[in-house]
């Protein structure tokens, strides 16, 4: 089955009101692309500015709470997410994994409480180098994977797992075309036990970890990739415009 490309820029902590002009040209090479579907996860306080400045362009958030309402200072809940207009949501993100604790267990949820709640979940899974080094990656990436996963009935299309090796994430460093597509490889087969090969079939694989416009044609060309998320080269026009043009690219070349 030939599955769409989907290029997701997560801004991190990164946008202010001045940044809303870059997401409507980020948005203009998002245009241009047909095979490809193109997402910005901005920080939650520019999602409903994003959403009124460039209608019809996916906007994200970056986490959710798992609860949908309740006595949790400083947290989002899917339906909060929807009211800016945000149709997509990250969960599980390795910085959110480390900086705030959040387990396997915890990411279900999220997971979970997204889907439920009529969102396009990205989750995400990735090894760090003590790991890989020790030659565990996919073991625990696999292992990961199945715990961070929700229990899903309808989900089928609104799923999409990202891989991001932790040492790749803001480094520079890529992973090789070997380790991503054995990842790739591992993830998709996972799907198909864990849940059902429907579901592995129409799940989109992201790769993520310092994606750049001179990397991207070789990564989106992989077998088993089928896009993307990407940081701080979202952040510009200029730079994530060659990524969404190397996405598009390999969508018409499957
Ligand atoms: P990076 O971040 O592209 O800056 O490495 C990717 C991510 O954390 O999603």
């Amino acid at each position: 089955m030939a599955r769409r490309k989907l290029v997701a820029g997560n801004w991190k902590m990164h946008g202010l009101a001045s940044d809303l002009g870059e997401i409507a040209q980020i948005s203009m090479a998002a245009q241009a692309a047909d095979g490809t579907d193109v997402a910005l996860c901005v920080p939650a306080t520019l999602i409903h500015r994003a959403v009124a400045a460039v209608p019809g362009f996916t906007i994200g958030g970056q986490d959710l709470h798992a609860n949908e309402k309740g006595a949790h200072t400083g947290d989002i809940s899917a339906a909060m997410l929807k009211d800016a207009g945000a149709t997509m949501v990250i969960v599980g993100h390795s910085e959110r994994r480390q900086d705030h604790g959040e387990g396997d267990a915890i990411v279900a949820a999220k997971a979970a409480a997204g889907l439920a709640a009529g969102l396009h979940v990205i989750l995400c899974v990735g090894e760090s180098l003590e790991i890989r080094e020790a030659g565990n990656a996919t073991r625990f990436v696999s292992d990961q994977l199945k715990a961070s996963l929700p229990s899903l009935s309808d989900a089928a299309g609104r799923l999409s797992i990202a891989y991001e090796p932790i040492w790749a994430i803001g480094t520079g460093k890529v992973a090789g075309s070997d380790e991503i597509t054995q990842m790739h490889d591992v993830l998709r087969a996972s799907l198909g036990e864990i849940l059902s090969p429907e579901v592995a079939e129409s799940t989109l694989l992201l790769y993520g970890g310092s994606v750049k416009a001179d990397n991207a044609a070789d990564i989106l060309g992989l077998a088993n990739v089928d896009g993307a998320l990407v940081g701080g080269a979202s952040l510009t026009a200029a730079q994530f415009g060659p990524i969404i043009a190397a996405a598009e690219n390999a969508a018409h070349s499957a």
